[in-house]
């Protein structure tokens, strides 16, 4: 089968077009003939290799040697363990350990999928996973955001920022959003009340406090999360530097003991109800799904390239079948 493949760290330039083997299912996975594919930042930090925690599965040079944790597809085979899922089904899910979608062929467990509703199509199916994950659990499970709240989403105009913003919306909260200036606009049509460059204004300087941040690319200190949170608020972060998450694990449990703001690493877990949630919401038109821009696979690299580059509102997505 053909994959993209890279065997290095680095730029969209290291990522190749090549023949592998076809993968085999194991007793409690499936296989799975993808159709569509989406772009994660998660994907864009796996090839290069950054933040250091993106070399978990190898610090020199990557273990896993395809990228892509958001498909959609048809299944063509299943282990013997399999009980919910059968060959013809089509399907759209997390790869559990967030790559091997950049292929014709991919094998997981089933735990991340579920059943893609007949009027979304494979591209729009594999746009929604991991963000939806993201947005669902930061918002709506820990965030319980409450109507009247105040909610800043750092990273808005992204894949899980253009879900956060309808879910916070949905809930009655009063929303900003936080990304470049050619994302204002954007974040603004999905219910944004307030938008700020983060080129031009730094939202923990500016005197405001939320009750609720969703950071997706913190590289902020502690301190500066809890001089933008009100009393008793709280702050989840999910991806961005290093420093951050360690300063926010060392210091996060004493700063909660003492001022009861609650500022933590988000640990972001895929309950396929989750998933479920997202896509009726979107099926039922509640919440708009954002793909920017589509890719055929051949040009995986320049997908990457375009969000990497900043560019990206909403969803990148690949048409693989
Ligand atoms: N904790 C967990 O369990 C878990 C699980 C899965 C994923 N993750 C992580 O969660 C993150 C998810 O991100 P995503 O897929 O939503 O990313 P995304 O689609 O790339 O969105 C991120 C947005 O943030 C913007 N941005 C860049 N620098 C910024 C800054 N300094 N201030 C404000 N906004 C900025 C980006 O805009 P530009 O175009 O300007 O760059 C982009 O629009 C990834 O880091 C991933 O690794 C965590």
């Amino acid at each position: 089968m053909k994959a993209i493949v890279y065997h290095r760290y680095g730029s969209p330039d290291v990522l190749k077009l090549e023949e592998v083997q076809k993968p085999t299912p194991a007793d409690n996975q499936l296989l799975i003939k993808v159709y569509a594919v989406s772009i994660n930042r998660s994907d864009w930090e796996g090839l290069t290799g950054k933040p250091l925690y993106a070399r978990i599965g190898g610090l020199i040079k990557p273990n896993n040697k395809i990228l892509g944790s958001d498909i959609a597809g048809i299944v063509e085979a299943v282990g013997k363990d399999v009980k919910q899922f059968k060959p013809g089904d089509e399907v759209f899910g997390l790869m559990l350990n967030y790559g091997g979608g950049f292929a014709e062929y991919a094998c997981t467990s089933g735990k991340a999928l579920v059943l893609k509703p007949a009027d979304l199509t494979f591209e729009e199916a594999a746009a929604i996973p991991q963000a939806a994950f993201i947005a669902v659990q930061g918002i709506r499970e820990k965030g319980q955001v409450q109507p009247g709240q105040k909610v800043l989403i750092n990273g808005a105009g992204g894949g899980t920022g253009t879900f956060a913003i309808q879910l916070a919306k949905l809930a009655g909260a009063e929303v900003t959003g936080v990304d470049n200036a050619e994302k204002l606009e954007l974040m603004q049509s999905l219910g944004a009340d307030h938008v700020i460059d983060y080129t031009k204004e730094d939202f923990t300087k500016n005197g405001k406090q939320y009750d609720l941040i969703l950071d997706v690319i913190a590289h902020r200190s502690v301190f500066a999360y809890k001089r933008a949170l009100g009393s008793n608020g709280s702050c989840f972060v999910v991806g961005g530097s290093l420093a951050t998450f360690f300063q926010i694990l060392l210091l996060g449990p004493s700063i909660r003991r003492a001022s009861g703001k609650n500022i933590r690493v988000l640990v972001v877990q895929t309950d396929p109800k989750d998933l479920i949630y997202m896509t009726n919401l979107i099926e039922s038109g509640k919440v708009v799904l954002v793909i920017d821009k589509r890719y055929p696979f051949s040009e995986t690299a320049e997908a990457l390239r375009y969000l990497g580059e900043g560019h990206a509102k909403g969803k990148v997505v690949i048409t693989v079948g």
